[in-house]
C-alpha cells in the first residue's frame, strides 16, 4: 500500500517537535511523503530533507495552505482516507478490511488541534488506537506498523550514507 500521510494544523513553536517526530516516524514506519497544513516551517522540512539525505530512502514533506481541497482531491482521485481519531473504530477490526485494500493509495490523516467535522464525513476510514487519548506519533506509529505487518521499518535503504550495526550492548555505525 502506498501511504502518504496528512498532518493537520502545525502550530509554529508548540508544534515543532511533535511534527518533526511525525515525519521521522512516518518515514521510518514505511510512508512516502507527508504533507501538513497550519503554519509553514521550513526548518521542519529542512531537518526532514537531511535526515532523509543522510539515511537513505525518498520521503518527501510538503506543505499545503487548505486540507480539505486537498482531502477531497485525493478522494475523487488519488485512494481510500484513513482518519485517527479515538473516537473511531479500533483498528484491529478494521485491519483485514483495510489490508484489501492494499493496491490503493491510502491518505493518513492525523489531528493535533481540534479536528472539523467534515474531515469526520470526508474520511472512509475514522480508526482508532484503542479508545484512550494518546498522541499523534503514537497512533501513527502503530497504525503504520500493522498495516505493514511490520516490514517496513526493517526496510534498508541502499542509497543511506549510515547505516546501524546493530548490537547487544554498545552503539556502531558504518559509514557506506
Ligand atoms: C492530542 S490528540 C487530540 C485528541 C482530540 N481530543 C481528538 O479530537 O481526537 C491529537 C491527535 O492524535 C491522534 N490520536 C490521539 N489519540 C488517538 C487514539 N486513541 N486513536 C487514534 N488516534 C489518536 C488523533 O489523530 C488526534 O487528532
Amino acid at each position: 500500500m502506498n501511504l502518504v500521510i496528512l498532518r493537520l494544523f502545525h502550530r509554529h513553536m508548540r508544534d515543532k517537535r511533535m511534527t518533526t517526530h511525525i515525519a521521522l516516524t512516518a518515514r521510518a514506519f514505511g510512508a512516502e511523503e507527508l504533507f501538513y497544513t497550519g503554519n509553514h516551517d521550513s526548518s521542519i522540512e529542512e531537518s526532514i530533507e537531511r535526515i532523509t539525505k543522510e539515511w537513505g530512502g525518498n520521503f518527501q514533506i510538503n506543505y499545503i495552505e487548505n486540507e480539505l481541497a486537498f482531502i477531497k482531491k485525493w478522494k475523487k482521485e488519488d485512494g481510500i482516507i484513513v482518519h485517527l481519531t479515538m473516537f473511531g473504530i479500533e483498528l484491529e477490526d478494521k485491519l483485514d478490511d483495510l489490508r484489501l485494500k492494499s493496491n490503493n493509495k491510502c491518505l493518513v490523516i492525523v489531528g493535533g488541534t481540534k479536528v472539523p467535522g467534515a474531515i469526520y464525513q470526508l474520511a472512509d476510514y475514522n480508526i482508532a488506537i484503542g479508545h484512550q487519548p494518546h498522541s499523534e506519533v503514537a497512533a501513527l506509529a502503530v497504525f503504520l506498523d500493522r498495516i505493514t505487518k511490520g516490514e517496513a521499518r526493517r526496510k534498508k535503504h541502499s542509497d543511506a550514507s549510515i547505516e546501524i550495526i546493530p548490537m547487544e550492548i554498545g552503539k556502531n555505525t558504518k559509514q557506506t
